[in-house]
């Protein structure tokens, strides 16, 4: 079976390095002229001329970051199956299309209102913040990733709008009101061709200037009721958009024990990392045995396991790996400031052991911000 992937990055060569197992083949199309996939076949495509051959050589296509042209998908859809659709991609690359899905299938999501000029925007503001008495944050309607394309406000004051409005707008926002979460988790499910599902035990995000720095699963001691709610609400969604492929929704922990659905991805995640070492079978196996028509692997937990992202500075690898039960991802890019250059995944016997680890593996990796998890004060590690 041959697997083209729209776009050439580290999802794409962790989706490749997977899919070689199965006998499968990639082909990537690139459109950035800097690709970072180093396996398989790459077509640099910055002029969108190699389309055809792209499609010559792929029997069925998929892709691994959400920023495409829905139209480009559209087209290959006529020629190539194509998983995730075209509807799922055109919904999660854009933050209106997505709170309205949620709000369609009661999916419990923070208030916002869209706009599109410094007037609405001020209004939309002033309104949330005397409603909730909370800040707002704002956010690009469409390609924000890592927390880029956001500013946070606490007041409506107009300075303050229209500082926004000038380096982040433009173009069309959404206004969000503002979260206190206790904890950020995800859930990530996979559904195959015949629309089995199978969902990834919940994981513990934390986020640090909008970049995912560490990923925690399973929870040390998990309630199943918020299990089945994340379950709930994410088979809501892969039922409606009639999906194929691995989807992730990313959720706010409210006080209450309730969740609220912040964004989706129509693809492999950053929070799923942890299952190349830590489940049963890895997103990305689970993710080309859907979009490749095969049965769907076991989604368990094989032991608490944590993803913590090597960014902007390499740590060294002789010291890191003398830390038994420590994997090694590295994507092959370039140091530079914010860039995801790997990520290591620990696997413990214990929860307890784990954080052990996470403190002293955090300590190895240049400027990585102390680990911090709901379950575990920044204080007791
Ligand atoms: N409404 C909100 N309330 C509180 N925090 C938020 C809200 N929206 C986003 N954030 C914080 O910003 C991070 C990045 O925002 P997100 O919408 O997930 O964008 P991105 O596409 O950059 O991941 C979130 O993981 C969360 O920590
Ligand atoms: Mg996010």
């Amino acid at each position: 079976m041959r697997v083209g992937i729209l776009g050439a990055g580290q999802l794409g060569q962790m989706l490749a390095l997977a899919g070689y197992p199965l006998g499968q083949r990639f082909v990537f199309l690139d459109t950035t002229g800097n690709p970072s996939a180093d396996i398989g076949q790459t077509l640099i495509d910055k002029d969108n001329t190699c389309l055809a051959e792209f499609l010559s050589q792929v029997d069925v296509v998929s892709y691994e970051f959400e920023h495409l042209p829905v139209a480009l998908v559209r087209e290959i859809e006529q020629h190539k199956p194509v998983y995730p659709s075209s509807r799922a991609l055109q919904v999660c690359q854009n933050r209106g299309l997505e709170k309205a899905l949620f709000t369609q299938l009661a999916i419990p999501t923070p208030e916002y209102h869209l706009v599109d000029s410094l007037e609405t925007l001020q209004q939309a503001v002033t309104d949330l913040i005397n409603k909730h008495n909370k800040p707002v944050v704002i956010k690009t309607v469409t390609e924000g990733y890592d927390g880029k394309g956001q500013a946070v406000l606490k007041t409506a004051s107009s300075e303050g709008v229209t500082a926004v409005w000038q380096r982040i707008g433009g173009r069309e926002l959404i206004v969000e009101a503002f979260i206190d979460f206790v904890r950020e988790v995800s859930i990530i499910a996979v559904r195959g061709q015949v629309g089995e599902v199978r969902f990834y035990p919940i994981a513990e995000n934390h986020h640090v200037d909008g970049i995912l720095r560490y990923s925690f699963a399973p929870l040390p001691n998990l309630n199943t009721d918020l299990q089945a709610q994340a379950e709930g609400y994410i088979n809501a969604l892969l039922n409606e958009l009639d999906y194929v492929g691995v989807l992730t929704l990313e959720l706010f922990q409210q006080a209450n024990g309730q969740l609220m659905a912040n964004e989706m991805a129509p693809r492999v995640h950053n929070s799923g990392h942890w299952t190349q070492n830590g489940a049963a079978t890895s997103q990305f196996e689970n993710h080309l045995r859907a979009v490749t028509g095969l049965p769907l692997g076991a989604t368990t937990a094989l032991s608490p396991t944590c993803m913590v992202n090597i960014i902007a500075k390499n740590g060294d690898a002789q010291q890191l790996l003398q830390e038994e039960g420590l994997h090694l991802h590295l994507y092959g890019k370039e140091e530079r400031a914010s860039r995801k250059l790997g990520h290591v995944n620990l696997v413990a016997a214990s929860s307890e052991a784990l954080l052990a680890k996470i403190n002293k593996v955090a300590k190895l990796l240049p400027d990585s911000p102390a680990p911090c998890f709901s379950f575990a004060p920044e204080s007791q590690l």
